[in-house]
């Protein structure tokens, strides 16, 4: 059996990500050792982050080392298993990274009981999904009739933390990248407003579409866009940073916007947060979503790509706008 990798080959310091930041391997599978798990792997996941791991700008978990396989959460299949928690043919999530036939500890596994509803540990109901639960409930900590503005609204993270501002009985307004994926605001997740900031005026379109203000910022952007939505903030307004996806094309991740003197005019707070710090809470929060999920309180939309000789190119349309939803890609049925 061999086993299909890509390693990290190259650093998108300031760049765009290319296909020789890769290198792509074949290698025999070993033989698994005790409490060892061989796994095929299914469905991996992509997120911004991944190009910081690449970079070695992240602090908070370890960067990758080049030669390192890419690191991802992923689905997969128990093709054998020395473990007696998990047995062929048992469906688990875990970090199966950019391979096809990953072999894991059985503490670095968990079971996933209710198959239909695999793919959503990727996403809404895994750390994209807590992402949002968190950063909402514990950082933003929406009041009802509160005007929510969110950038990023159309992927992973925007679109979950836009319906849970709904349910806290929120106004929320999303910013994205077309006029598909605003419709796709309007129309799929619910959102009140959409403000497409490659075509439109968001500085018109927040003063028509937010004339008190907005109480609670969810950035997942910065840069320009979060510029300009700081100068419509409300008094007391939360302004929640959860992302820099902005920066990708520059090595400098410490810019500052112009106008964060408003915070002082309207006495705001600007927070950051990581969601493995409220990972204790993380049973309560799955819970909570998925009970959202089944109510259809929460549409999960899901940009599926296929193949695994696909994965360099997967990654890079979160950065070329081009992902609709969480992304994910299909190596194995
Ligand atoms: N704090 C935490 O613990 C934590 C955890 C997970 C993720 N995050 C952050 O949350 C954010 C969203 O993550 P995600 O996984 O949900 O990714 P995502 O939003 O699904 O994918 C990226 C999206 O960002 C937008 N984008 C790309 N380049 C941009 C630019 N230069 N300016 C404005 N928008 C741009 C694109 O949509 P458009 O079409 O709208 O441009 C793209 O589709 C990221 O910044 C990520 O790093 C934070």
């Amino acid at each position: 059996m061999i086993n299909k990798q890509f390693t990290l080959a190259g650093r998108p310091v300031g760049r765009a990500i290319k296909d020789s930041d890769f290198d792509y391997k074949e290698l025999d599978v070993r033989g698994i050792e005790e409490s060892e798990v061989l796994l095929e792997n299914l469905v991996i996941e992509f997120q911004p982050a991944q190009k910081g791991w690449m970079e070695q700008i992240s602090n908070y978990v370890a960067p990758l080392e080049i030669g390192d396989v890419m690191r991802c959460g992923g689905i997969a299949r128990v093709l054998d298993s020395k473990s007696d928690k998990f047995k062929k043919g048992d469906i688990v999530s875990g970090q199966t990274c950019w391979q096809t036939h990953p072999i894991l500890k059985e503490d670095e596994l968990e079971k996933i009981e209710d198959e239909s509803m695999a793919t959503k540990y990727l996403g809404a109901l895994g750390s994209t999904g807590l992402t949002a639960y968190f950063g909402v409930t514990k950082v933003s900590k929406p009041k009802p009739g509160d005007t929510v503005v969110i950038t990023g609204a159309a992927g992973g993270v925007g679109s979950v933390a836009g319906q849970i501002f709904k349910i806290a009985g929120c106004k929320v307004i999303g910013i994205a990248g077309s006029k598909e994926k605003c419709q796709m605001l309007l129309e799929e997740f619910g959102f009140d407003g959409a403000i497409d900031y490659k075509s439109e005026d968001i500085n018109e379109a927040l003063k028509e579409l937010c004339p008190e203000g907005v109480n609670v910022l969810y950035d997942n952007v910065g840069g320009r866009i979060l510029n300009d939505c700081l100068a419509h903030i409300a008094l007391n307004a939360r302004v929640t940073i959860c992302g820099i996806i902005s920066r990708h094309k520059t090595d400098n991740s410490n810019f500052g916007p112009e106008n964060y003197a408003n915070l002082i005019f309207k006495r705001a707070t600007m927070e950051g947060f990581i969601v493995i710090d409220f990972m204790s809470e993380a049973g309560i929060a799955r819970k909570k979503l998925k009970k959202w999920i089944s109510e259809g309180k929460i549409n999960c939309k899901e940009d599926m790509q296929e193949g695994f000789e696909n994965a360099p190119s997967t990654l890079r349309r979160l950065f070329e706008s081009k992902n609709k939803g969480k992304q994910l890609l299909r190596i194995a049925d």
